[in-house]
Formats: C-alpha cells, sequence, structure tokens
C-alpha cells in the first residue's frame, strides 16, 4: 500500500489515503515518483471533469503531472528503461492513477519524456500541463518574433510559463495580474504588468498597446469578460481561451479571431517545451513545494484563485 491524496467519489473532499500500488501493464512504466505538479485540472477531474465520458477509478488519485524514476517497465516497451528520470503528463484510462502518491504507472505512449539532465525534479514536475499549454497556446498565432502577446491570469501556473515562453520566442509581453504578482512577473520577462482592476483593462492595455495586442491568451474570464479584453486586440489578431469562453464561429465582432485551446498532451509537445530548457531559454519557477499532507489545503488555495505560479508536492 502506498499513501495518495484521493477522492472516494466524484466531489468528496480530497484527503490522505492508503491505495493499493497499481499493476503494470505490459505498455507501461512504473514510476517511483520524487514530485506532483499541481494543477486546477486535477480537481477539475475529481469535480468530475469527465464524468460520464472517461472511464474513471476510485478511490480517485488526483494528479496528472509528475516526475520520478521507472522502477519497472512492461514487457513491451520501448522508449524507456529502467532507472530513467522521466517526467510528464500521466493521465490516461481509467482515470484516477494519478500523481499525488509515491508510486503510479503510466502507458509509454502517454506525454512523457526523460527529464532534461539540467531539470531538477521540482521543476520537472512543475512544467508539463501548464507549459504545454502555453506553448500550444502562443503557437496558435504563428510566427512570434516582434509581435505582442496580451496575457490574462498571468500570475497562475499557465500564464507564468506564458510570460516566459513569450519572452523566449520573442513577443512583447504584457501581463495582466493582481499587484502582488508584478514584480515575479516581470523577473520572468513581462516587459509591461497591469492590475486588471474593475472595468478597466482594456484602456489600460491601449495605452501601453495602441495598436492593440497581436494575441490574447486568457486563463480566466467567462465569455462576457472574454469577449470585452478581446477589444484589446486589434483586428485581424487572436483572442485564446483555455476555460471555453470563446464563442462558436471562431470570430468576435471586432474582427479578432476567437478560439478554445484544449490541450492534446503528446510526446512531441513535450519535448518542444524540453528544448526550451535545454537550450536555456526558459528557467521553470517553482514557487512552492509542499508535503502530501498539505495538498488537500493548496487544493483549496488554488479552487479559490489564490494560488500563485507553480506549486510542487514533495513524494
Ligand atoms: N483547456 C485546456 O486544455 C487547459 C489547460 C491548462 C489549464 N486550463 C485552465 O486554464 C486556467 C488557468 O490554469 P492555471 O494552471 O494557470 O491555473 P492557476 O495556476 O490556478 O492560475 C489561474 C490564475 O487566474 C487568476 N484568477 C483570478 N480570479 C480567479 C478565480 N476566481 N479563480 C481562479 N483563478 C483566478 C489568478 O491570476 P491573477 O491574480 O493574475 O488574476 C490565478 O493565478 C484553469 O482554469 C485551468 O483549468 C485549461
Amino acid at each position: 500500500m502506498v499513501r495518495a491524496v484521493a477522492v472516494p467519489e466524484f466531489r468528496a473532499a480530497p484527503r490522505l489515503l492508503e491505495v493499493p500500488v497499481p499493476p503494470t501493464g505490459p505498455n507501461e512504466l512504473r514510476v517511483r515518483l520524487e514530485f506532483a505538479g499541481m494543477n486546477p485540472l486535477d480537481w477539475k477531474i475529481a469535480d468530475g471533469l469527465y464524468e460520464g465520458r472517461r472511464p474513471h477509478l476510485f478511490p480517485l488519485i488526483l494528479g496528472v503531472d509528475g516526475a520520478g524514476v521507472v522502477e519497472e517497465a512492461g514487457a513491451d516497451v520501448r522508449r524507456f528503461r529502467l532507472g530513467e528520470r522521466v517526467f510528464g503528463s500521466f493521465l490516461h484510462d481509467p482515470v484516477g492513477l494519478g500523481t499525488y502518491t509515491t508510486t503510479t504507472v503510466v502507458p509509454e505512449s502517454n506525454a512523457v519524456a526523460p527529464v532534461p539532465a539540467s531539470l531538477g525534479a521540482a521543476e520537472a514536475a512543475a512544467l508539463p500541463t501548464a507549459g504545454m499549454t502555453a506553448l500550444a497556446g502562443l503557437e496558435t498565432a504563428g510566427p512570434s518574433a516582434g509581435r505582442t502577446l496580451l496575457i490574462a491570469g498571468a500570475s497562475g501556473g499557465v500564464g507564468s510559463f506564458a510570460v516566459l515562453i513569450g519572452h523566449a520566442l520573442g513577443f512583447g509581453v504584457v501581463a495582466l495580474a493582481r499587484p502582488s504578482s508584478h514584480a515575479r512577473l516581470r523577473s520572468l520577462g513581462a516587459d509591461r504588468t497591469i492590475d486588471p482592476g474593475p472595468g478597466a483593462a482594456v484602456a489600460q492595455v491601449r495605452a501601453e498597446l495602441p495598436a492593440g495586442a497581436d494575441l490574447l491568451l486568457d486563463l480566466m474570464d467567462g465569455p462576457e469578460a472574454f469577449g470585452r479584453l478581446a477589444g484589446a486586440v486589434r483586428t485581424g489578431g487572436l483572442a485564446v481561451s483555455t476555460i471555453g469562453a470563446a464563442p462558436p464561429g471562431g470570430r468576435l465582432p471586432n474582427g479578432v479571431g476567437a478560439t478554445n485551446l484544449n490541450l492534446a498532451p503528446s510526446p512531441s509537445l513535450l519535448e518542444r517545451l524540453g528544448r526550451l530548457v535545454v537550450d536555456r531559454k526558459l528557467a521553470v519557477p517553482v514557487e512552492r513545494s509542499i508535503s502530501l499532507e498539505e495538498a488537500p489545503a493548496a487544493i483549496s488555495d488554488s479552487r479559490a484563485g489564490r494560488s500563485s505560479g507553480k506549486t510542487v508536492i514533495r513524494l
């Protein structure tokens, strides 16, 4: 048996439980986890995000991202060897074999990859979902050099990576975020930081970017606020939502393109992200490292929009 933060049923409060070590299938790796990375996706899954659409296993162990060492490889595994350090997105069917635990299994076809030599285990666990989402969001807009990127909800995990990667790819970066995060976001590469305040965000962004932003990456606004903020994007620019706020049809009334990003994790996207780390274009910022016992309280913080940057769980 191993310790895990899990829920016995959908929408139950996550708590520390003893769970059995899952068997390793022929195409799977069993990984001794060193760190898990926390994402809002973790508690959204426990709340039933995929209920009725994907098979689940209970108690459902939370956690998608992790980093650790391969301690067993199924007979058909080809990409990895015993003792190799790996990281990535461990989410697979049945949903529930998560990473908030010391040992888990993952199919080798998942978005998992060897940990780049320059990356520590905590940083590797912080990177996958938020990093891939930021990179995929920025890649939707085509060439980046000399263009401007506006990020809403920039304090969080995806936002922090979007600032870092946007800066590395040559975007001019404007971050909308709570003032307590401004200094940190500037240190990550934001050229301008703005406190969105109530209702004044578009005018403030237009004062900084009179021609309008080329790309908006919105990580927090519902449809109405998303449509309003897209008023800070130039005609012909693109507004991307990670929470499904873009309207069907792909276009807003002001001639701005709009799209919902649904991350499709893949080994190739993870490897492109790893390449940015190896090339020293991306340093992974870990804001908080907590114990498994502290994870339920950190989940409550995330639900309340109080998380800042990336939090990892030591295992
Ligand atoms: N569609 C996809 O494939 C996909 C992939 C990854 C993530 N997501 C979603 O994208 C969103 C951002 O992800 P993340 O990992 O960056 O999350 P996060 O670390 O929790 O950050 C979210 C940020 O949004 C802002 N925010 C303001 N009010 C909020 C509220 N009431 N509740 C929550 N956040 C609030 C905060 O930043 P400020 O203080 O700067 O405003 C917060 O740091 C989440 O909803 C996540 O589930 C979707």
